[in-house]
């Protein structure tokens, strides 16, 4: 089985969620190639049996080369297996809301693309206040999401991670078979 895990990010911790998804594939015997969208968009898709695709959520969508890749591969990926993720904070934050985030984030995403992924990932992202400019800063203050995350009991003055390795590895491992 030959695998390709697409991936698509902003400030780059989407990079291991990507890369613990291919040694999961890898260490069940797929031959897995994993591809940064922010460099390239355009794969030759024929080469695999299976595409993993997925991005990290910023402002309720996926990043720019995940999208484009989306739009300029869905003919391909239909006749693929196919499975999305997504890394995202609302999931830590308002795991109540987890069904809106599935719908939003990956079921109406892959509708739009008329895909119809075999497994849906939805995991936490991680937060690094050092990575992002005054602008970004500045409006994440402004529209809550640093008291949502205080109110969560995250220090903001730090880097959180709240990627979930054992479920990235869980749905991985189920994706392999
Ligand atoms: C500017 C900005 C906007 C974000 N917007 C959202 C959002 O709309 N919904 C959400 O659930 N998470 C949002 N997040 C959280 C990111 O999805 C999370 O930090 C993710 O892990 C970032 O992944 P990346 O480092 O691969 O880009 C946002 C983060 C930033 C910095």
């Amino acid at each position: 089985m030959r695998s390709l895990v697409a991936f698509g990010t902003k400030y780059g911790s989407t990079e291991k969620v990507a890369e613990t998804i291919a040694d999961v594939l890898r260490s069940s015997g797929h031959t897995v190639d994993v591809a940064d969208l922010r460099r390239k968009s355009v794969l030759e898709l024929d080469d695999y049996d299976m595409v993993v695709v997925g991005s990290s959520i910023i402002v309720g969508g996926w990043s720019k080369g995940s999208k484009r890749f989306l739009e300029e591969n869905c003919e391909a990926l239909r006749r693929k297996r196919v499975s999305m993720f997504v890394c995202c904070s609302q999931s830590y934050l308002r795991p109540e809301e987890r069904d809106d985030q599935m719908r939003n984030f990956l079921t109406n995403v892959a509708q739009t693309h008329g895909l119809k992924p075999e497994s849906l990932g939805l995991f936490g992202g991680e937060m690094d206040f050092d990575k992002y400019g005054f602008m970004v800063k500045a409006v994440l203050k402004k529209v809550g999401v640093n008291r949502e995350l205080e109110g969560a009991g995250v220090d903001t003055s730090q880097r959180f991670d709240f990627r979930d390795w054992d479920a990235i590895r869980e749905w991985a491992s189920e994706l392999s078979q």
